[in-house]
């Protein structure tokens, strides 16, 4: 098998933990802020999966905003300009998992890289709070496309934009229908698998499934 150069990461839920913003969702609505943040999540991927079939980009930002709309009407609770203002700024300071800044520490023998469905101006501000910027030589967004993954465009970017064959980019996300997509389109996938997640049934087989970055680091 040829040698990895590049190691291209998914953001949202493989670098940083979405569900960080659930605690400031509970101050905001007691009893509600597992169930709002886990709804968030869910209509946030199904819209952007939605808007790229119907060709209706839009950014993540606008994306992430009126899943965090949808979600509260959904559970009956009440939004407000100023509180879709508060939770979307916390999702400018989501937490990176505690082994991230480790773990692409060791990994600093090769290029590495964010590929996410996230704006420039969502990632930016995240990679700066988590102190990740060092560690980083490219971030890499789906805005330039106006589409979103999993569609094969995004994981051709990464190979244009960083000049790697894909048989030599490692793309790790904790996201299974992520690596399907990934994995489908060529690159070699490696599977974060958080929380002992299920894996999807999408026809794609990770070359490696890890519980954290730092056995992806122990592996590559
Ligand atoms: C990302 C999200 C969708 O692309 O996980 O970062």
């Amino acid at each position: 098998m040829v040698a990895v150069e590049a190691v291209v990461f998914d953001a949202y839920g493989t670098l940083f933990d979405v569900h960080s913003v659930s605690a400031r969702c509970e101050s905001l609505f007691p009893g509600s802020g597992i169930a709002l943040s886990r709804l968030w999540r869910a209509k946030q991927l199904e819209y952007t999966w939605l808007r790229s079939m119907m060709q209706r980009y839009e950014c993540f930002d606008a994306v992430t905003a009126d899943a965090l709309r949808f979600a509260c009407d959904a559970l009956g609770l009440q939004w407000s300009e100023t509180l879709g203002g508060t939770l979307m700024q916390e999702y400018l300071r989501l937490q990176p998992y505690p082994e991230v800044a480790g773990a692409l520490s060791s990994l600093s023998r090769y290029r590495r890289a964010i590929l996410s469905n996230g704006s420039l101006q969502m990632l930016a501000p995240l990679v700066a709070h988590a102190g990740l910027a060092g560690h980083l030589d490219a971030v890499l967004s789906v805005d330039r496309l106006r589409v979103f993954k999993p569609d094969p465009r995004v994981y051709q970017s990464a190979m244009d934009l960083l000049e790697v064959r894909k048989e030599r980019i490692a793309f790790v996300s904790s996201n299974a229908w992520d690596i399907a997509g990934a994995t489908h389109f060529g690159l070699r996938t490696f599977w974060i698998r958080r929380g002992n997640a299920p894996p999807e049934r999408l026809g794609a087989r990770p070359e490696a499934t890890v519980r954290d970055l730092n056995a992806l680091a122990a592996l590559l």
